[in-house]
Order: structure tokens, then sequence, then C-alpha cells
């Protein structure tokens, strides 16, 4: 039985493989199997997907000194929490007596203290106090919370689960420069939602990074000012995709942002995917971040965060916004969720993808996935 799960995902691998060195021009999708099959779900967990980083959120969610919030990551409790040093350290939410959750949703507090039995640790996860133990060798060096590793970029906070993994930013030269004149970094954060979808997370992934369903999917919401046939392939390369969706001139502007952003930057918003589970939209005087955590082979939760450039936009405008992004969601999770029910058909194909303005970020997708499973291709 095992050796026969090892032999599908084999080949699922090899066939991925195939599918990704194909020429562009021939490029085509991905068969139903790979969004429906647990094991090869399985196996992309365990061989890239723990190993890399991916984003939480925003380093403004936890603006002062004890603020927090709690997430998950492939299992793992995450409390992410900013210390009296003004560090953000992301730590494992689990008390080290027996294993209770500590902290939960988010907030500001002095120290994180148990629920079950008591014992309290400081804000940088150091074990403050644990009542009635004094003589069982319990002290700060053997319970303090252990930590993951963390990196800033960009305003955003991202979490690797692997010790050994290399640095992020480092790699992100060719992303930082598209993005420069955003001044992502000074963007404020407005709001924060999570969200169960029942997809596969690659499905989101291509979903979001593809504007071939825009103007279809979208009619009322994106397609006024972000239509399917302005769309035009951006920046990738082995860390990121992106492509860039142009505005009409018939659109009314979106804002003025900051101020070394050129016209044509003030006229478009830039999708872009950090490889694997980021997928974001950057324009002038806003940021839509989505956190892609995959739980099952369908299904996901969906963090996102919405920033906004200065106090340009009035609370009127961000209420607008925001309504706008939650409406294009419920749009893109009602055909996800649809399409994952027919994804396990034996009929399930695996046909073309359309001219590189509209799915060539797929392309680049796939590509990233071949990659990464590359190293090995045996559970
Ligand atoms: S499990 Fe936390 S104090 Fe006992
Ligand atoms: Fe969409």
């Amino acid at each position: 039985m095992e050796n026969q799960r090892n032999m599908i995902v084999t080949d699922m691998a090899a066939r991925l493989q195939g599918i990704a060195a194909l020429p562009e021009t021939e490029a085509q999708c991905l068969p139903g199997k790979f969004y429906t099959c647990p094991d090869f779900y399985q196996f992309e967990v365990e061989t890239f997907l723990k190993k890399e980083w991916h984003c939480v959120g925003r380093v403004d969610e936890v603006a002062s000194p004890g603020d927090f919030f709690t997430t998950f990551l492939f299992e793992e409790p995450l409390l992410i929490s900013r210390g009296d040093d003004g560090e953000i350290r992301t730590l494992s939410n689990l008390c080290r007596h027996r294993g209770m959750l500590l902290a939960e949703g988010r907030g500001t507090t002095r120290r994180f203290v148990c629920s079950y039995h008591a014992w309290s640790y400081a804000r940088d996860g150091r074990l403050s106090n644990a009542p009635r133990m004094q003589d069982k060798g319990v002290n700060a060096e053997n319970c303090s919370l252990p930590s993951f590793r963390t990196e800033l970029w960009n305003g955003f906070i991202y979490v690797n689960l692997d010790d050994n993994a290399a640095p992020l930013s480092s790699r992100l030269h060719n992303l930082e420069a598209l993005l420069g004149n955003y001044d992502t970094q000074q963007m404020r954060i407005v709001h924060t939602q999570e969200e169960i979808w029942n997809t596969n997370w690659k499905c989101l992934v291509e979903n979001f990074m593809e504007a071939y369903h825009l103007s279809v999917v979208h009619p009322g919401t994106l397609h006024p000012y972000t239509p399917t046939g302005l769309s035009r392939k951006s920046m990738s390369d082995d860390s990121f995709t992106s492509y860039c969706a142009n505005y009409p001139e018939s659109a009314e502007t979106r804002g003025t942002g900051a101020p070394g952003l050129s016209e044509d930057e003030r006229r478009r918003s830039t999708l872009f995917c950090l490889f694997p589970t980021q997928i974001a939209s950057q324009a002038a005087t806003l940021l839509v971040s989505l956190s892609i955590q995959p739980l099952a082979v369908d299904k996901i939760m969906v963090r996102w965060t919405m920033s906004t450039y200065s106090n340009e936009l009035t609370s009127d405008e961000l209420e607008a916004r925001l309504a706008l992004w939650n409406e294009v969601n419920r749009e893109d999770r009602e055909k996800l969720e649809r399409m994952q029910r027919g994804l396990s058909s034996r009929h399930a194909p695996s046909g073309p993808l359309s001219p590189a303005d509209f799915e060539g970020t797929i392309w680049d997708f796939y590509r990233y996935l071949s990659r990464s499973i590359s190293q090995l291709q045996t559970l």
C-alpha cells in the first residue's frame, strides 16, 4: 500500500516536471488529480511547503511591545509577539507544561499566562513563573517558548518552520525593484480577516495570479478598472511571479500614493505571488495581501490584510474598498469551490493555458513547483 502510494506520487512528480518543461507555447494546466490527491498534497507539505517562507501578516499588526496575534502553519500553533526590546518574534503558542494553547486571537498583554495551570511567559517567550514547581527544575532555560525563524520584509512578517532554511529577503531584489516606488513598507494596516475556503491551495494561487478570468468572473467589481484585455505579464524570477492589471483611460484615478510613483504605476495594480503562498495586489493607495495556509488537499485558511498609503483615502472610501474586496473574494471563492468539486473526475482536463499576459504567471508557478520537488521525489 505504502509502495503503491509512493509510486503514484513519484509518477505525478515526473508528470509535473514534464509539463513544466514544455515550451511556453505549449503550456498546459496540471491535471485535476494534482489538486485532489491527498498523497500528493502530503508530498508537497513534506518536500517543500514546510521548508518555505510563509507570510503571516503585517508588521504593524504588532506595532508596540506586548502586541500579539496567533495563527497556525501546518498544524504548528504560532504566537507572533513584539517584545520589550521591540523585536518581532514567532513563538510556539504552546505552554511548556502540558501543551495547552497559550494565547488566542489578538491583543496586547504584559505577559502570556496559561489558562490551565497559570504558567506565565514574558513577551519574548521566556518563562517567568511556574506556580508550585520550585523543586522541579523548571526554569527559563529549559521551559521558555521555542521560536521559529522570522524575517521582516517590506512591512510583511514571514515565518519558516525549518531552522536550516536559507534567508528570504536577500533573494527578493527583483521583487523589491518592482514594488520599490510604492513604499510598501510604509503602508498602514486597516483590516485583517480570516476565512476557510474549500479549495486546493494551488487553485487560489493560480486564480489570483491570472488575468484571464477578471472580466468574466468580476464583471461589476474588477472589470471596470482592471479588465482582462489590458493586463500584462510582468517580472518574475525563482522566488516570485507578477502581472500588471492596467486601468482603462476612462477609469477614475485610484489615488496618488507614494511621491515616487510614475503615472503608469498609479494607473495599475501590480499583482504578485511570492512563492509559494503569498498573493498580493499592490496599488497606489491600497495593498491587499492574502496568506494561504493549506489545511488539507481541498481546504485552506485565507488570512488577508488590507493596508493603505498615508491618510489619503477617507474612511468612506476605505469602507468601499473593503466591501469591493470582500465581493471580489466571494466571487473567486464561489468559482474555486465549485471547480474543486469537479477536479476529482477522471475527465478533469489538462487544457491549454492562454497567452502569457493572461496565464503566464501560472506557467511560472508550475516551474517553481517543479524546481521545488526536484530535490526529492520519494516520501
Ligand atoms: S498546561 Fe499550561 S500551565 Fe499547565
Ligand atoms: Fe478573481
